[in-house]
């Protein structure tokens, strides 16, 4: 038996035993499909310094750094497609199995797998509004915007990032003229939850409402740095409920772990979905 199989085997078993589940994902479940993780399996930051809400929402060269860097990273996140993780979690759902599936990534992966009872706990990338008059846009939209106001395009080498992000230099960033409402012309921020920014409260509330009624906490390829998920393991432990890790790496929550399971995601929940479904 390999050890897929094996953790396999466990999962299936626990999750027999606590039919109910509150699924938590971070960027490590959306790795297969392109998408880069924040941090590696020791948990140590990747990147260079995130966007942070205050600066994007006073400093208009930060907001147009952002829409450079959004402009040429849009594209992975758009056309990135959900892996057997995404499938096996939206079997597991349509099975009975997941009660909510709470996800930090912001990609949107998760629902184009199926899954239906999904919070997007730091909000979705593929949707845009004005800081002005408060307008959606779809970010396809905003996408057009960019391309009718920057008539020029950058070659040099681009290094894909979370988020739909990419590393480019500076200057490229500078010469951007940024997208504007086409309702108000006001200045525009995707639809997500940055650094330093608060997930609202009413989100955070329907995310523990459910925990309180699961029988167990799954998650699934998060490192559980951030306390944004970590505090969904902690109100678990505070319910006496147990959690369960899928992650080949080191996270947070090691230590509060009733199973840890380190196969990668992909495989493991899939030959799960199809034992239990
Ligand atoms: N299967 C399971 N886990 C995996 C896989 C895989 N195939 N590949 C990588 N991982 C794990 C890594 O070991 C790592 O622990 O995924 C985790 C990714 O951790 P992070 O990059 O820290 O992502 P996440 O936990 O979602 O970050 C939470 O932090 O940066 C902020 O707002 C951002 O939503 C993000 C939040």
């Amino acid at each position: 038996m390999d050890s897929v199989d094996q953790d396999s085997r466990a999962l299936c078993a626990f999750i027999r035993d606590h039919p109910r589940l509150v699924v938590l994902t971070g960027a490590g479940i959306s790795a297969d499909s392109g998408i880069p993780t924040y941090r590696d399996r020791r948990g140590v930051w990747l990147h260079r310094e995130p966007i942070q809400q205050q600066a994007f929402l006073e400093d208009e060269n930060t907001r147009r750094r952002y829409w450079a860097r959004s402009w040429f990273g849009w594209p992975v996140v758009r056309d990135a497609i959900p892996n057997p993780a995404h499938y096996a979690l939206a079997q597991l759902e349509a099975g009975g199995s997941v009660q909510l599936l709470i996800t930090q990534n912001i990609d949107r992966l998760h629902q184009r797998a199926g899954s239906r009872r999904v919070v997007d706990l730091h909000g979705r990338i593929d949707r845009v509004r004005c800081l002005s008059c408060t307008r959606v846009h779809a970010r396809e939209t905003v996408q057009g915007l960019l391309q009718a106001r920057n008539r020029w395009t950058y070659r040099g080498p681009v290094a894909t990032r979370p988020d739909g992000d990419v590393d480019i230099p500076e200057d490229v960033c500078r010469r951007l003229v940024l997208p504007r409402c086409e309702l108000c012309q006001g200045d525009l921020m995707p639809d997500v939850v940055f650094f330093g920014g608060s997930v609202p409260r009413r989100r955070v509330a329907t995310c523990m409402d459910s925990l309180e009624q699961a029988d167990a906490l799954l998650c699934v390829g998060s490192s559980l740095q951030v306390y944004s998920g970590y505090r969904f393991c902690r109100r678990a432990q505070q319910l006496g409920k147990p959690v369960v890790l899928v992650n080949p790496g080191l996270t947070r929550a090691d230590d509060m772990a009733r199973l840890k399971l380190t196969s990668p995601a992909g495989p493991l929940l899939a030959r799960t979905a199809e034992r239990l479904c």
